[in-house]
């Protein structure tokens, strides 16, 4: 009897994605990550055409299916806009990153009021109104959530890493929650990577040595495939995992002063935002 043969399996369809943040850096990576994959995209950012370039460069190197939804998390009609696409019936959203995030290089003292709250609206708020538009849909089908902290959030770090503590706590409760319900929260933690993060923030990078960096694309691949496992908490690299390490081990007055000098976590304040804080103070 000739042997038979199983039919071809059907390609699997991994469904929809929504990444904030995707015109630069580390957002712009998850995007072609996921167009390899297979993804559908849903791109926002503020950056229409640093949008519309990514969107048709994954079209064209990967035939990905693409929609760009350029908007301005800090303003409440952009927001509702990306809160209305996270909960269409039509065209669901099975896999939410919430990615984009800004820091405030100046400590507290020093800071601009108005620069730590669009900080912590972006950092807190909007992941947290994000997820609460996309979990019942995700309750219902299944799906996963990626948040990225950051490892600032695991050591005295400011304002900026206390945001980040927000979104690690918050995603390990997450996970625990709803992981029996099919839904998985990750919190991604990196430390530094060369993107616009920096520059936006002001933040120099002189005195930060070479081997603390991690390569973004490293970083995307391995959030990507921690939320996929359903891991709760992910330190992509080594140079994240050691520091991430010695904060656990020195005492947090050590840790909040190599953070300040530059050694740790996200980089010193430069010349330039010294002095803008002397002027304005
Ligand atoms: N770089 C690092 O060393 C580092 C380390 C740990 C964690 N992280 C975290 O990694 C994430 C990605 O940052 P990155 O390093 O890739 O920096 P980045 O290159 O500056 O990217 C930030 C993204 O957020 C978007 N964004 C900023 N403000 C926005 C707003 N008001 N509304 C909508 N989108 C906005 C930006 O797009 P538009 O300008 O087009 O709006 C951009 O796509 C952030 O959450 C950051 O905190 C970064």
């Amino acid at each position: 009897m000739p042997k038979q043969t199983a039919p071809p399996l059907a390609p699997v369809d991994p469904g929809t994605a929504l990444i904030t943040g995707a015109s630069s850096g580390l957002g712009e990576a998850f995007a072609r990550h996921l167009a390899q994959q297979g993804y559908r995209l849903v791109l926002t950012g503020r950056s229409v055409d640093a949008l519309a370039e990514l969107a048709h460069t994954l079209e064209s190197d990967y035939d990905a299916t693409v929609e760009t939804l350029p908007a301005d998390l800090s303003d409440d009609e952009d927001l509702q806009r990306v809160v209305d696409r996270l909960c269409s019936p039509t065209h669901p959203v099975g896999f939410l990153i919430n990615n984009a995030g800004i820091g405030v290089a100046e400590e507290l003292h020093a800071s601009e009021l108005d620069d730590e709250l669009a900080m912590l609206r972006l950092n807190v708020e909007v992941p947290l109104r994000l997820c609460h538009a996309v979990l019942p849909g995700l309750l219902r089908r299944g799906g996963r959530i990626l948040n990225v902290s950051s490892v600032a959030a695991l050591m005295p770090r400011g304002t900026y890493g206390a945001s980040k503590s927000w979104l690690l706590a918050f995603s390990e409760w997450a996970h625990t929650r709803y992981r029996a319900e099919g839904v998985h929260v990750t919190a991604l933690c990196p430390g530094p990577m060369r993107t616009q993060f920096h520059d936006r923030a002001r933040i120099s990078l002189r005195r930060r040595p070479g081997w603390s960096f991690t390569a973004v694309d490293q970083v995307a691949l391995e959030g990507i495939a921690a939320c996929q496992e359903g891991r709760a908490v992910h330190i992509p690299g080594r140079a994240a995992r050691v520091l991430s390490r010695v904060s656990r081990l020195a005492p947090s007055g050590v840790v909040e002063r190599l953070a300040r000098t530059g050694i740790t976590a996200t980089g010193s304040v430069d010349a330039a935002s010294t002095k803008r804080t002397e002027r304005t103070s």
